[in-house]
């Protein structure tokens, strides 16, 4: 937080309860989180692998339907768009979006397709396997325009539109192609959270939010010290032309490269860290409403990185609410 004023930290908690009203089009990999929970006391006769006694399941909504979960508990409505398939799993994912009181109007389903779903089997807390039912080929040009009309429809008020590209084909080289010329000349920025190989299809969206191993394979070196990541900001920069591209870095927080040639660095804030899983799709998320709300670049990745601090410090919890982060700022004022 150095260099951070004490107006404008209050000034981030002003953000927040805007929040709300932010109108936001995410678009992006549906993904089904599943849980099987139980319990492990012997190996198998058949085979050496343990076997698990069931005692619960549970499924969550991941990926980009993770993104609209954060954003769903800062009391924000946003638009999911994505493709789901003819399954008991994309029933479960309309469903789970309807609890949330979100339209389910952007989500296609594709006939012939698999929801993608991930099943970890976890027991005495510890993950035994985890497999995946998926397809990655990319979506059909009927879901991609089904796509973009859901996304056409709601542009008059979209404030931002987030990209959650977990590579599962909903994200091609068409579609960001048309989103970014869908909001051309218009104040809509576009926030994508990559995924290597499809870097490319990003040339001209805002702002890129790599993890660095996503940005050092993009580059093609590795990120080892301050000097690389500077390298690979200024090369992300300018091979995509983007306004801006915000470098998570785990444990040492994020780095924000500007196109005017700023670079910010925003440490971690959090104090213990017991689960990581998810933090990047509340980063994305944080950020995307932080922007529809008209924060600076800087400043949204000020209160992204925050609530990601905060996401990582709790077990099983994937989403922050808005007395959270205020707290957590708060408590960094009293520090400053
Ligand atoms: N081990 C950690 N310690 C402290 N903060 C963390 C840690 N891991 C993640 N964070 C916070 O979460 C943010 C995003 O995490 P990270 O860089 O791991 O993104 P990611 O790799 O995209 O995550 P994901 O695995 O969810 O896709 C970081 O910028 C940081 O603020
Ligand atoms: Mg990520």
């Amino acid at each position: 937080m150095s260099g951070t004023r004490k107006s404008d930290t209050l000034s981030l908690m002003e953000h927040i309860d805007t929040f709300p009203t932010a109108a936001v089009a995410v678009v992006g990999d549906i993904i089904l989180d599943e849980y099987v929970w139980g319990e492990v006391s012997r190996i198998s006769p058949e085979a050496p692998v343990p076997v698990v006694d069931v005692k619960n399941q549970t499924i969550m909504l991941g990926g980009a339907a993770n993104v609209v979960n954060n954003m769903v508990s800062f009391g924000a409505r946003p638009i999911l768009c994505g493709v789901v398939g003819e399954d008991e799993e994309g029933r479960a994912v309309l469903e789970r979006l309807e609890q949330l009181g979100i339209t389910t109007e952007g989500i296609v389903l594709e006939r012939g397709r698999v929801t993608t779903k991930k099943t970890r089997i976890v027991a005495q807390n510890q993950q035994v396997v985890r497999y995946d039912r998926e397809v990655r080929s990319r979506i059909g040009e009927a879901s991609r325009l089904a796509i973009l009309k859901a996304v056409k429809k709601r542009l008059s008020d979209l404030d931002a539109i987030v990209v959650s590209d977990y590579g599962k084909g909903v994200v091609t080289p068409d579609l960001m192609a048309e989103l970014i010329s869908l909001t051309r000349g218009k104040k809509i920025p576009i926030a994508v959270d990559p995924k290597p190989p499809n870097f490319p299809f990003y040339k001209g969206v805002s702002v890129i939010t790599p993890n660095h191993y996503e940005a050092a394979a993009f580059c093609g070196f590795s990120i080892t010290d301050e000097e690389g990541l500077v390298r690979a900001g200024k090369k992300m920069l300018c091979d995509l032309r983007c306004s801006a591209v915000l470098v998570t870095q785990g444990r040492e927080g994020m780095t924000l490269f500007e196109k005017k040639g700023r670079v910010t660095h925003v440490p971690t804030v959090a104090k213990k860290v017991f689960d990581v899983t998810g933090a990047g799709d509340t980063a994305i998320a944080v950020f995307g409403l932080g922007l529809a709300r008209g924060l600076d670049l800087r400043s949204a990745a000020i209160i992204s990185n925050f609530a990601a601090g905060i996401v990582v410090g709790e077990v099983g919890t994937t989403t922050v609410k808005s007395d959270e982060l205020k707290k957590a700022i708060a408590a960094s004022l009293l520090e400053l």
